[in-house]
């Protein structure tokens, strides 16, 4: 199976796409490391402790259990970890392996941008949505009381390892919502893939193998394309924005409870395209094949009861927000993007209103 390759001013590493990767993660610490610090939940421990203590291949390592979840996504966290750190021996040649989902992958990446400051990390993504969004390209992050990932480094790690096979336990609305950024990574730059997810829905959401792992390789080759040539979002990084500008409103609006983020993302990329079609960049019947790919993977949580003037407000709060303006990434074809700013704020309400009702 296939590795790709991100390159970055600071360092060059591959992200290993790979039934049983998981196995191979001892030969992936350096042999002059010192100790190698497991950030992980109990859950997945439970689940995939033992893989991961075969694949240390003898490798000692500590624990470090996090408690999981957004609310604890917290500076507190990272600091009662690397307190944790310092206590059990760790020094500027310890390294960080993030062994779980999005949240783990995003803290544990943080942990290890600042222990010391800075000590590498491998990450190890146990969830659909990890593997081909969260995990790879280097972005790490806390969340603030006024908001998600307000705090964070870049902090690109020693590689990733993204193993499918630990994927059989997943929930499936985790699962489906990983989907999301699937179906996202298609729309924004593999006409290929998204026939793919169009065509093969069935196979997909059985989670045949094969098609499981094409999806996942594709999707982590757009993403690792992407950062090497924009690692830090000055330009072509924010394509991987697609169905977030709004996406986000609809999480911070809930409270960060109602919504999976790959499925607010999910109703973002249904609010983009209604705002694509609206601004005339993209055919309305284009757009209608998009909507059906995302509707095969639904039913999506729906956003009904949510203020769509409030929605609206929240935007202008949106870390991707520059100096007020807010930019769209919108799409006119299939496989192809726009970013756009000064859309009309009508224009905007009109499309969140679409996605809400
Ligand atoms: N999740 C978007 C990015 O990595 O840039």
């Amino acid at each position: 199976m296939p590795a790709f390759a991100v390159h970055t001013p600071a360092q060059t590493y591959e992200a290993k796409v790979e039934r049983g990767a998981l196995a191979q993660v001892g030969g992936h610490v350096p042999a002059k490391a010192g100790k190698v610090f497991v950030v992980t939940t109990e859950d997945v421990w439970r689940h995939h402790g033992s893989t991961l203590t075969t694949g240390m291949g003898g490798r000692s390592f500590e624990l470090l259990f996090f408690p999981g979840g957004e609310s604890r996504k917290r500076f507190s966290e990272v600091e009662s970890l690397a307190e944790q750190m310092v206590a059990r021996g760790g020094d500027r040649a310890s390294v960080v392996v993030a062994f779980g989902g999005g949240i783990v992958n995003d803290l544990g990446g943080f942990l290890a941008a600042i222990f010391m400051r800075g000590i590498p990390v491998i990450q190890i993504p146990t969830t659909l949505l990890a593997q081909v969004d969260a995990a790879v390209g280097g972005k790490t992050a806390a969340n603030l009381v006024s908001g998600k990932n307000l705090i964070g480094a870049f902090h690109q790690p020693l590689v990733c390892l993204i193993d499918p096979d630990v994927l059989a336990t997943l929930p499936e609305r985790e699962y489906l919502a990983g989907l999301a950024e699937v179906i996202k990574a298609g729309i924004i730059r593999s006409e290929g893939l998204f026939r793919l997810l169009y065509d093969q829905h069935e196979a997909v959401r059985a989670r045949q193998p094969e098609v499981v792992e094409q999806c996942i390789a594709d999707a982590v080759r757009i993403k690792c394309e992407v950062v090497s040539a924009d690692e830090k979002e000055s330009g072509l990084r924010r394509i991987l924005n697609f169905g977030h500008t709004i996406g986000h409103t609809f999480e911070a609006e809930s409270g960060y409870t109602r919504f999976l983020h790959g499925e607010a993302v999910a109703l973002g990329m249904i609010a983009a395209i209604h705002l694509s079609v609206m601004t005339g960049y993209l055919p309305e019947k284009e757009s209608l094949d998009m909507l059906e790919c995302i509707r095969r993977y639904g039913p999506w949580p729906i956003a009904a009861g949510l203020e769509p003037e409030r929605l609206l407000a929240r935007l202008s709060h949106d870390k991707k927000t520059i100096k007020g303006t807010v930019h769209f990434v919108l799409t006119p074809k299939i496989g192809a993007t726009e970013v756009v700013s000064g859309i009309d704020e009508r224009v905007v309400l009109e499309a969140i209103r679409k996605t809400v009702e």
